[in-house]
């Protein structure tokens, strides 16, 4: 066989196994938005308590949440972020804001007390990043009061075993670099700068940082 005649050969596979990973990465993609409920599986995990805090942890697609529920997210959110927001580059815009909270592929875990109060909240969306099937953690939301307490830790472990059981890659999420809390706790839980996260340089600066875990166990072929 001739050079190039190979080199064609070689181009073509490539393709073949370009396509055949990106159909593969489709379909656990497909199978993870398609769960009815991930914590399923974890309901040991769904109560949590410390210090006079008493929650249940639960899943809700978009579509679950009504009016009712999508204002107390939308309260909650304002009220820790609204602030941060609008001392950066993004400012607060609550339409836009609105918008991303309630799109059609967020998915949610809420903590409630027993009265049915918004403790606090995570949207995630299991999404493809630069080609690679990740659980985005577009927020994790506590109220003042359930703050160090460890439910947040709570809460973004179970989004990793949401992850994990779906066969995601990553977990990744993005942080204001002027919320220093934030990134001292997602340190704290073993985040990293993820390869995507844009670095600042003469021409441009970024008032924000990606940061995400990768799973440990390979992907099940
Ligand atoms: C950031 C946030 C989610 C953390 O949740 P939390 O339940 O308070 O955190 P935990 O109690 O699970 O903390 C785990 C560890 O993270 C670190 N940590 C958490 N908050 C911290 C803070 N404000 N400053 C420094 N370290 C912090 C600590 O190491 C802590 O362990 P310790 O309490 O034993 O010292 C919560 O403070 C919050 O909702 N903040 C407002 C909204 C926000 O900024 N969200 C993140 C947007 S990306």
């Amino acid at each position: 066989m001739g050079k190039s005649s190979k080199k064609c050969k070689e181009n073509r596979q490539q393709r073949k196994e370009e396509i055949a990973k990106i159909a593969k990465t489709q379909g656990i993609l497909n199978a993870a938005k398609k769960q009815d409920d991930p914590m399923a599986n974890l309901q040991p995990f769904s109560k949590f308590s410390k210090d006079g805090l008493d929650v249940t942890i639960s899943f809700s697609k978009v579509d679950d949440l009504d009016e009712i529920a999508k204002e107390k997210v939308l309260d909650l959110m304002r009220t820790n972020m609204k602030e941060t927001y609008e001392s950066c580059d993004w400012g607060w815009n609550e339409k836009e804001k609105y918008d991303e909270l309630f799109d059609e592929d967020a998915r949610y875990i809420l903590a409630k007390g027993d009265d049915g109060s918004l403790v606090a909240f995570s949207h995630f969306r299991f999404d493809f990043d630069e080609g690679r099937p990740v659980l985005y953690c577009y927020e994790l939301q506590l109220s003042e009061t359930a703050r160090r307490k460890g439910l947040g830790r709570r809460m973004m472990q179970i989004l990793e075993m949401f992850a994990w059981q779906a066969n995601m890659e990553r977990v990744v999420l993005t942080i204001l670099k002027n919320n220093p809390g934030a990134k001292s706790f997602f340190l704290s839980m073993k985040y990293e700068l993820d390869e995507t996260n844009p670095e600042d340089d003469d021409e441009e600066t970024f008032c924000y940082e990606i940061l995400s875990k990768q799973r440990k166990i390979k992907t099940v072929e």
